[in-house]
């Protein structure tokens, strides 16, 4: 079994470049997840957010945790839950305007903390926007201007902590699904650990790494690369011991950002067999997305190509 993609980013300014781009690709094309070291975060900064985070859960969460799951019962399960997750969540909006002011429950340095963490995954993630750019072929900056919409992209982050749990072969910490977005970037709980990918029709962990970031591509790089690089299947498995902390920042289009497959990624042969990936609006997307997070990605595709098709062959049929 080959090894889980890990990148080191301070390798991009020396002798090693090329073969680190190559090691980007190869995650691309092959896994839709990497891990990064040496990504220019500073490491203290860092253990403040997980310092902060993991403060703010048991002050905060904890409780409101443990009365949810009493209350639906949820220690006792017989059969498998699918209709629920093991996690305790919160949301923060950074883009295109910020709600973090509005998050209850918060004190002034963590809202703060948080502002400032959001500002350097936003730089962390235009910058591998590019790299991506560039190993694609396209124009530095194409994906950022394929995100944009009118009021710039969509940025947030999912707040998460899985508690330990008594039935995890019963209850998923998250069940399987592909993310909807751009490029997300997470912050993990360096010692409890959880995620994993598929790969090949296996189950594989994401081994948790002090001070990393791991990085994995949303449905809307599968559509503009067509294919090329493909979001894949995740889940979170719920542990017996420990609370996992996940800090989950996505790097979205913009709501009303046109996606579609970038002309110089659409070989004659996916055109001629019909192979192209849908036109659509984000938002479109999304809603659609809304009610089928946990559901395969392609019958998606198909639903926005439908669309597409109907708004295309539209002025034709009524000829
Ligand atoms: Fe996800």
């Amino acid at each position: 079994m080959e090894n889980f993609p890990i990148i080191n980013l301070e390798k991009l300014n020396g002798e090693e470049r090329k073969t680190t781009m190559e090691q980007i690709k190869d995650a691309c094309e092959n896994w839709g997840f990497f891990e990064l070291v040496n990504h220019s975060i500073p490491h203290e900064f860092l253990d403040t957010v997980e310092k902060m985070t993991k403060d703010h859960y048991r002050k905060c969460m904890e409780q409101r945790f443990k009365e949810l799951v009493a209350s639906k019962g949820l220690e006792a399960v017989q059969a498998e839950v699918n209709d629920m997750d093991w996690e305790s969540t919160f949301f923060l909006r950074h883009l295109p305007v910020s709600n973090i002011s509005e998050i209850p429950d918060l004190d002034d340095e963590y809202r703060k903390v948080m502002r400032e963490f959001a500002k350097q995954l936003e730089k962390l993630a235009e910058e591998l926007l590019d790299l991506l750019c560039e190993n694609l072929g396209l124009e530095k900056g194409y994906l950022k201007k394929a995100f944009y919409g009118s009021k710039g992209p969509t940025f947030g982050t999912k707040v998460s902590n899985y508690p330990p749990c008594p039935k995890p072969d019963l209850i998923k910490g998250l069940r399987a699904h592909t993310d909807a977005g751009g490029i997300i970037l997470l912050f993990q709980d360096d010692k409890v650990s959880g995620l994993q990918l598929l790969k090949d029709g296996h189950w594989i962990d994401v081994p948790p790494m002090r001070h990393s970031i791991v990085i994995n591509l949303g449905d809307q790089l599968e559509v503009i690369t067509n294919g090329k690089y493909k979001s894949v299947l995740h889940r979170v498995i719920a542990q017996t011991d420990g609370t996992r902390m996940s800090i989950a920042s996505f790097y979205n289009p913009g709501s009303d950002a046109v996606i579609y497959p970038a002309p110089t990624l659409v070989e004659k042969e996916a055109e001629e067999k019909n192979q192209v990936y849908p036109k659509f609006v984000f938002e479109d997307y999304m809603k659609l997305y809304a009610g089928l997070k946990f559901q395969a990605k392609e019958p998606r595709f198909e639903a926005m190509k439908a669309v597409e098709t109907t708004v295309t062959l539209g002025p034709i049929a009524t000829a």
